[in-house]
């Protein structure tokens, strides 16, 4: 099966991806893969190009050059059934959490079940809750309003819309940003059980080093239009590139890889190997 493996354990393949807007080159043929159940992370410096990236790979904005195939999809010869099926198997939680304010949380995670199948309203509704439950809401939240949520609430909530119709795959733009360490916390555990429990696909924005080094498979470099390095935390603190010396040279870098080096020596019971990607 070793020959086959490319294809089958790649759920997200970008050859030579180019991408400018006028003048500026934001991607100079950017080539990587995200294999099946690895939680893969993108991380660079602001306007190195990762939101761009991320809106490329969920169909919102085109490359000017090279392909991305997403779950064995060509985005770029891809015709209308095939894409809308395609955005049913992926689920896409927002920086800004994206819900409709106008509506109560049950209804902004049931929205994606009445709009893509023909349930009865009262499954819809189960089955939100049940998606609100996973991502530790208690049920009462379901009535509320996305203005009465907290910071930590409403990215449960915007995950739970974004787990509604259980995807195969999952992008988080910047999943703990503007928590506290505790609800970050909490965060970090929920994206790791998503990947071990349902076998998820993870692909996450995130300048949290915390969270990088607590739940990131592999982890992409972006900087000057060009991929820099790929490869596990641990991988990546050993490579002796400008780029990525800097992103671990920091004083939150250097912390972040302090305490994975003190809780890797007193506890390793809740750790990861720090590369497991299948
Ligand atoms: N629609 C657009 N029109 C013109 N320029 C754009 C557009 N979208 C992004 N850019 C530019 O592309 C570059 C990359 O933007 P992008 O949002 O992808 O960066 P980022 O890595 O996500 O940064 P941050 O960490 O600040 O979110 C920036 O210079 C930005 O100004
Ligand atoms: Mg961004």
């Amino acid at each position: 099966m070793q020959t086959a493996a490319h294809d089958e354990d790649s759920v997200i393949e970008i050859q030579q991806v180019t991408t400018r807007f006028g003048e500026h080159m934001v991607h100079d043929a950017i080539a990587f893969d995200v294999r099946r159940a690895e939680i893969f992370a993108l991380v660079g410096g602001s306007g190195s190009g990762k939101s761009t990236l991320l809106r490329e790979m969920i169909l919102l904005h085109r490359p000017d050059s090279g392909s991305i195939k997403v779950l064995g999809v060509d985005l770029q010869t891809a015709g209308n059934e095939e894409t809308l099926a395609l955005r049913r198997r992926w689920g896409v939680m927002f920086q800004q959490g994206g819900l409709f304010g106008a509506l109560t949380v049950i209804e902004n995670v049931g929205l994606a079940l009445r709009e893509h199948t023909e349930l009865e309203d009262d499954l819809i509704d189960d089955i939100a809750a049940s998606k609100l439950a996973l991502t530790g809401l208690a049920r009462e939240v379901g009535a509320q309003y996305p203005s009465e949520l907290s910071g930590g609430m409403m990215k449960r909530a915007s995950l739970a819309r974004a787990l509604a119709l259980d995807p195969e795959l999952l992008f988080l733009d910047e999943p703990t940003a503007g928590l506290d360490p505790d609800s970050a916390g909490g965060v970090d555990e929920l994206v790791r059980t998503l990947r071990d429990r349902f076998g998820l696909t993870i692909v996450m924005i995130t300048h949290d080093l915390d969270l990088l080094w607590q739940v990131a498979d592999r982890v992409a470099v972006l900087a000057e239009g060009k991929v820099q390095g790929v490869g596990s935390m641990s991988e990546l603190a050993h490579m002796d590139h400008p780029a990525i010396r800097q992103f671990f040279a920091g004083p939150r870098g250097r912390a972040a890889q302090e305490t994975q080096q003190a809780g890797a020596q007193t506890d390793n019971r809740n750790k990861r190997p720090p590369s497991k990607p299948k």
